[in-house]
C-alpha cells in the first residue's frame, strides 16, 4: 500500500484525489497539507478520515516522519521547487504538477535531489495520457508519414480577466510566466515527446488582452530542428472556443489531434488529385483503432506513477521531461524578450536559467491590480477529444 501526501488542496488537487481513491486496494491518502484551512475541506469532502492535516509542508514531513511514500505537489508554480526538493531530502518519492518550476535552475536543483536521495520525482503531463495523443506519437513514431515538414501546435485556451486576480496568477514571481508557461507547457511537453528538442528558437511576446497582469497572454514562436523541420508554437489565453489541436505534416501525409489523416498525391503537374493515398490514411487510422486506455489523463499518469513505484521502475514522464519542456519555454522567453533568434541548450551562465535572470529580462506588460486570496467554481484542463 503506497501511502500518499498532498500538498496544495486547491482546484487541480481534486483530479489527483479523485485518481487516488479510484485505486484503493493500491494507494492511500495519509495526508493533507495547505496553507489555508482549504485541506480540511477536502478531508471533509472526500471523508479522507485517515488523512492528518496539517499547514507546512516541513511540519508535515517531521511528523510523519518515514510514514509518507509518495508527496504529490499541487501548489502554485514558485513554490514547486523548494517543496519538492525538501520532500526528496526526507526520503519520499515526488510528483509534481506542471510546470516542474519556474526556472532551470530550480529543476537542475530537483533533478540533483533526486539523484542524492534515490528516490523518484516525477512531472505532471497528463496529456499524454490521452488515446488521440497517443495514436499521434505512435503514428509520428511509425515513419509513415515520412520526413516531418513542419508541425503546428495550437495552445489556445481562453481566459476572463478575472481569471489573473487570483493572488498568484499574473506576475513573473509567483506564476513564473503566463500562458506559454502555463497553460501551453501541455503541448510543448507532447511536441518534445513526439519530435525531440530544437536548435532554434523565434519567438514574440505580447499581453493583448489581460491588462491586470505582468505576463503574456499571448505568444507565437518558430522553432527550426537539426533535419530541417519548422513547427510553430501559438500559446494563448484569448482564443474564444479553445480550439487546440497539433498538426504533423509529413512529406507523405498529414496526421493531426482532433484526429484527421489526409495523404495527398500529386498529379503530373505537382497540383494535389482529387484522390487520396487511402491506403496509407487507412494504415495511419489503424492508429487511432486500438483498445483505449484503461486510464487516461490525471488518473493515468497517476496509476503509472503507482506501477513505478509497485515495480521500481521510472515513471513514463520523468523530471527530465519536465526540465526540457521548462527549457524550450525559457528559450521562448528568451527569444520574445530579446527580440533575436535563441539557440538551444540554455547553459547555466543564461540569465534565462534563473529566475533572477528571467524577471530582469522580460517585459512587465501590466501591473497585477487585483489580489484574491480564493475563487470558488469549476474549472477546465483542455479540450476533449
Ligand atoms: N495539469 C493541469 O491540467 C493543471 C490545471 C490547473 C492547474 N495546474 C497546476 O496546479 C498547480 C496549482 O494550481 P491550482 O489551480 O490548483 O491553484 P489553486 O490556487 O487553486 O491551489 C493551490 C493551493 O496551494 C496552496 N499553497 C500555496 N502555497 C503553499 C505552500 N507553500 N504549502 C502548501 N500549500 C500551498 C494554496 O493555498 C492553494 O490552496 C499549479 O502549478 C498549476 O499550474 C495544473
Amino acid at each position: 500500500m503506497i501511502t500518499v501526501a498532498l500538498v496544495g488542496t486547491g482546484n487541480i488537487s481534486r483530479f489527483h484525489i479523485e485518481a487516488y481513491c479510484a485505486f484503493p486496494e493500491r494507494c492511500k491518502i495519509v495526508a493533507l497539507c495547505d496553507i489555508s484551512e482549504k485541506c480540511m475541506e477536502v478531508k471533509e469532502r472526500y471523508n479522507l478520515t485517515e488523512a492528518e492535516v496539517f499547514y507546512s509542508h516541513t511540519a508535515m514531513l517531521s511528523a510523519m516522519n518515514g510514514r509518507i511514500d509518495l508527496v504529490d505537489i499541487c501548489t502554485p508554480p514558485f513554490c514547486h521547487a523548494h517543496i519538492a526538493i525538501d520532500c526528496l531530502n526526507a526520503g519520499c518519492n515526488v510528483v509534481v504538477e506542471k510546470p516542474m518550476a519556474a526556472s532551470l535552475e530550480e529543476c537542475d536543483a530537483m533533478l540533483d535531489a533526486e539523484k542524492q536521495s534515490g528516490k523518484m520525482l516525477a512531472c505532471i503531463a497528463q496529456n499524454r495520457f490521452r488515446d488521440q495523443f497517443a495514436a499521434l506519437k505512435k503514428a509520428v513514431d511509425s515513419g509513415l508519414i515520412g520526413r516531418v515538414l513542419h508541425v503546428q501546435v495550437d495552445s489556445l485556451w481562453w481566459r476572463g480577466l478575472s481569471y489573473y486576480d487570483l493572488w498568484w496568477r499574473g506576475t513573473w514571481k509567483s506564476e513564473g510566466g503566463g500562458c506559454t508557461l502555463n497553460h501551453a507547457v501541455h503541448h510543448i511537453d507532447m511536441l518534445i515527446w513526439m519530435l525531440g528538442m530544437p536548435e532554434k528558437v523565434t519567438a514574440v511576446l505580447a499581453n493583448t488582452a489581460h491588462n491586470n497582469a505582468e505576463v503574456e497572454d499571448i505568444s507565437v514562436a518558430i522553432l527550426q530542428y537539426p533535419q530541417g523541420t519548422l513547427a510553430q508554437i501559438t500559446s494563448s489565453v484569448v482564443h474564444h472556443g479553445e480550439e487546440q489541436q497539433i498538426i504533423f505534416q509529413g512529406e507523405k501525409a498529414r496526421v493531426s489531434v482532433p484526429w484527421k489523416v489526409h495523404a495527398s498525391v500529386a498529379a503530373p503537374n505537382g497540383f494535389p488529385k482529387q484522390e487520396h493515398d487511402e491506403s496509407l490514411e487507412r494504415k495511419l487510422n489503424e492508429f487511432v483503432n486500438v483498445a483505449p486506455m484503461p486510464y487516461t489523463v490525471h488518473k493515468g499518469e497517476l496509476e503509472n506513477i503507482l506501477t513505478a513505484l509497485e515495480q521500481k521502475i521510472p515513471p513514463f514522464i520523468t523530471g527530465a521531461d519536465g526540465r526540457n519542456t521548462l527549457e524550450l519555454i525559457s528559450a521562448i522567453y528568451k527569444s520574445g524578450a530579446s527580440s533575436a533568434t535563441v539557440k538551444l541548450p540554455l547553459g547555466k551562465d543564461d540569465p534565462f536559467y534563473t529566475v533572477k535572470g528571467i524577471m530582469a529580462a522580460v517585459p512587465h506588460f501590466y501591473e497585477k491590480s487585483a489580489s484574491l486570496a480564493d475563487f470558488s467554481g469549476e474549472i477546465t484542463t483542455g479540450r476533449n477529444l
